[in-house]
């Protein structure tokens, strides 16, 4: 490395020193929790003039695939797209075709519902547990039918969905899974990473996520079909042969002679590739993972140990399931069906007090506006993912809070729920 360059990279650490970036009084729902490593490492690519995609985004796919237990790692630029990606690459394979039912939980974000309608498969509702608000393994059985071809899962907020549950039925009936992990990174079910269960897993890394890339994405297979094809569509439909910096003009196949590798499209594909620029976020990210996950884990420990009173009174709290790393993406609340407040009155107690709230994410996807006049199938009553649109919130637990922000949580709590006792 060049002095300059080092000299810029000590300058960089000394700005850190001094210029913290903190989310300051308010209790935000997530942060960046980023310093000098993710800056310099950006920088190294700028510097280098590496700026699309290129050997950090590699480093990043074969780091975060070791990391998770699974053999090949696709880079692009978010969660949603690596669910386009993974839908696209299982038709392309013929795996699955356009009007196969796609099982999906009722209860989690849009991009998991819209890239099924958009590869022409039918999302087919279930519903979620109450004590994990993931995908319940009994309604998925129910409501496989013939045309059933994926069983699509999200492990949400942090919480590994019941994965023992969920493989024995994907077994029984040979239908493949996709696990989202996207709010899940670094967690585990029985001592195996998610993401690593089903034959496809997605990813993000959006800036509020256990680690950030600003906006990424990757998808993790363990297929090496689906592999081949991934890459191919990620990066508008390319040859899977290509290889930059080799011999290029080498393409025969009887229509074409002797013709440029680099614009031989074997697909119908997409741009949606990651930048070295965001790859070295994630690189440096991912080496803080565990340990920054270790303060989700503490701080919803406090938020526990702080609201247990009121628990099974007026609120719900979360439940780690036995076996399980949860990585507490967030820190969800259910409000009792007889409490004496509404949700709307507890979180705007808790906006005032500079406490943000969100939603659990959709809702019940199956009512929102844009799929109630889609294709979209339900299979049964789904009360549990009810209960959660209507009554549940989740609040930040990310590691940039501090124990102040967590004892203001738990007094804002007591504060409002003092009015009820
Ligand atoms: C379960 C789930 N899947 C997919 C996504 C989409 O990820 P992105 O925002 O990176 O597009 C999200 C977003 O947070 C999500 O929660």
């Amino acid at each position: 490395m060049s002095d300059l360059k080092k000299e810029i990279f000590a300058k960089v650490e000394e700005y850190f020193e001094q210029n913290k970036a903190t989310p300051g009084d308010k209790v935000t729902v997530g942060f960046p929790c980023f310093d000098h490593n993710e800056v310099n490492q950006a920088l190294d690519s700028l510097l280098d003039v590496w700026i699309s995609q290129g050997p950090k985004v590699k480093r990043f796919e074969e780091e975060f695939s070791k990391y998770v237990n699974m053999p090949h790692g696709i880079a692009c630029n978010s969660g949603s797209s690596a669910n386009l990606l993974a839908l696209t690459a299982l038709i392309q394979a013929g795996r699955i075709s356009p009007g196969d039912e796609v099982i999906v939980p009722a209860a989690t974000f849009t991009t998991v519902i819209s890239p099924i309608l958009q590869v022409g498969l039918v999302p087919v509702f279930v519903d979620v547990e109450m004590e994990t608000y993931n995908i319940c393994p009994k309604a998925i059985e129910r409501a496989i039918t013939d045309k059933t071809k994926l069983i699509m899962m999200v492990h949400s907020l942090g919480c590994s969905a019941d994965m023992e549950g969920i493989m024995s039925i994907s077994k029984k009936h040979k239908i493949p899974v996709l696990e989202d992990c996207c709010e899940a990174h670094g967690s585990s079910y029985k001592g195996k990473k998610v993401g690593s269960f089903g034959v496809l897993s997605t990813w993000s890394f959006f800036v509020a996520h256990n680690m950030t890339t600003g906006e990424g994405g990757m998808v993790l297979t363990d297929d090496d079909e689906l592999e081949d094809i991934l890459r191919s569509i990620r990066e508008f439909g390319r040859l899977k042969k290509y290889e930059p910096g080799k011999p290029r003009f080498y393409y025969n196949d009887g229509h074409l002679k002797d013709y440029d590798e680099r614009y031989v499209f074997t697909n119908i594909g997409y741009n949606l590739r990651m930048t070295d620029i965001a790859a070295s976020l994630g690189i440096e990210q991912l080496k803080k993972l565990d340990s920054l996950n270790a303060i989700r884990g503490v701080h919803a420990m406090d938020y526990i140990y702080g609201l247990v009173d009121y628990e099974n009174k007026f609120i719900k709290l979360p439940t780690i399931p036995k076996g399980t790393e949860h990585t507490f993406y967030g820190f969800p609340i259910l409000i009792k069906e007889d409490a004496p407040f509404t949700r709307k009155e507890l979180v705007n107690a808790l906006e005032s007090n500079g406490v943000e709230t969100r939603a659990f994410m959709g809702g019940d996807l199956s009512v929102q506006p844009a799929y109630r006049d889609t294709e979209c199938r339900t299979h049964e009553k789904m009360p549990n993912t009810v209960a959660l649109r209507d009554r549940a919130f989740f609040i930040g637990c990310h590691p940039y809070l501090t124990r102040d922000h967590v004892d203001k949580v738990v007094a804002t709590f007591k504060q409002f729920l003092s009015n009820y006792e």
